[in-house]
């Protein structure tokens, strides 16, 4: 990474952080961002902080009353966003999506490849829809992205392609089959694409998140007050390192960093930003045994 620490990306949480993490001139100014899955968490946020830098942004999604606010939001900022509506598992509207933004701005430098669901099943519980859909989601509609904006950043010249795995991808749970090998997935799709458009300027990598307070973590309906408590249990039992969950614009921060041109070596790689959760793992000495905390 550069001489920049994983830890100094971590810590870029805020406007500031991000300033101190990407120098001036390799911030986003003027550059045509597209986003999949940017109507709410971390896409959101992403397409938030990329505008806030100066980039144009086009980003899609499939609920539209969503999209609509999340640009009306970026222009009331000041920023320049087009929220376009599209099913990242359908191939047309993904290529007329990726298509629209290219010739909205003239070209598309930076893509960010985000949408993205999950189902928790046991793998013999897991329906074949279910599985299909986490499939078609989360490795096809990365896939078929790449597939329609690499045409634009050959082209060009010039490119950075970040896809959005998971701290999953490499670390499963008894029912995360489907969503762990979907994760995988995008990061096999990186290497191959890493490899096949590197030397024509295009950079392409994966970031892992770890645990993300979005609506993807959040169970529906729960009370402000009862998440709060649950987090703070949650962090210090399930996140080692840091022990708290990320910020979604902790996430973004981290993407328009990547994406910066301060990160042109980086390539084919799976750049994790879990706060430390898979740097190892927490030893349990059974109680009454010497170095037991109980
Ligand atoms: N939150 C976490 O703890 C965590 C950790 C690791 C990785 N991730 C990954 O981060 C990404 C973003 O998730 P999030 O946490 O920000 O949750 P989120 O708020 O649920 O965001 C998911 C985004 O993906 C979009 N999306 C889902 N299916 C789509 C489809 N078929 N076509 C187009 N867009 C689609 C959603 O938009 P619409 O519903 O409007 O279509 C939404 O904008 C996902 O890939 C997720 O797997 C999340």
């Amino acid at each position: 990474m550069n001489n920049i620490t994983r830890r100094t990306v971590l810590a870029a949480g805020t406007a500031a952080g991000l300033a101190a993490v990407v120098p001036a001139r390799a911030r986003p100014h003027g550059k045509i961002v597209i986003i999949t899955g940017g109507t709410s968490g971390i896409g959101k946020a992403a397409a938030k902080a990329f505008a806030a830098q100066g980039a144009k942004v086009g980003f899609c999604g499939r609920r539209e009353q969503l999209g609509r606010q999340v640009e009306q939001e970026i222009r009331a900022a000041g920023g320049e966003a087009c929220y376009i509506r599209a099913d990242v598992r359908k191939p047309d509207e993904v290529k007329a999506f990726v298509d629209a933004v290219a010739d909205r701005w003239g070209g598309l430098d930076i893509a960010f490849n985000n949408a993205g669901i999950g189902v928790s099943a046991a793998p013999h519980d897991l329906t074949l829809e279910q599985w299909d859909d986490v499939m078609d989601t989360n490795a096809r509609g990365v896939f078929l992205a790449i597939k329609h904006e690499i045409p634009h950043m050959l082209r060009a010249g010039h490119g950075v392609i970040i896809c959005t795995s998971s701290s999953a991808a490499e670390q499963a749970r008894p029912t995360g089959a489907a969503y762990t090998a979907s994760k995988r997935a995008v990061q096999g799709i990186v290497k191959a694409a890493a490899l096949a458009y590197g030397a024509k300027g295009i950079r392409v990598n994966a970031i892992l998140p770890g645990t993300t307070d979005t609506a993807f973590v959040r169970p529906p309906g729960i009370p402000d007050d009862a998440w709060a408590k649950f987090k703070a249990a949650y962090g210090p039992l399930n996140i080692d390192g840091i022990e708290r969950m990320a910020s979604p614009e902790e996430i973004a921060n981290a993407v328009v960093g990547l994406a910066s041109d301060g990160f042109g070596y980086l390539n084919g790689a799976s750049v994790v930003v879990d706060g430390g959760a898979t740097a190892g793992r927490r030893m349990v000495i059974p109680p009454g045994f010497p170095g037991s905390e109980q």
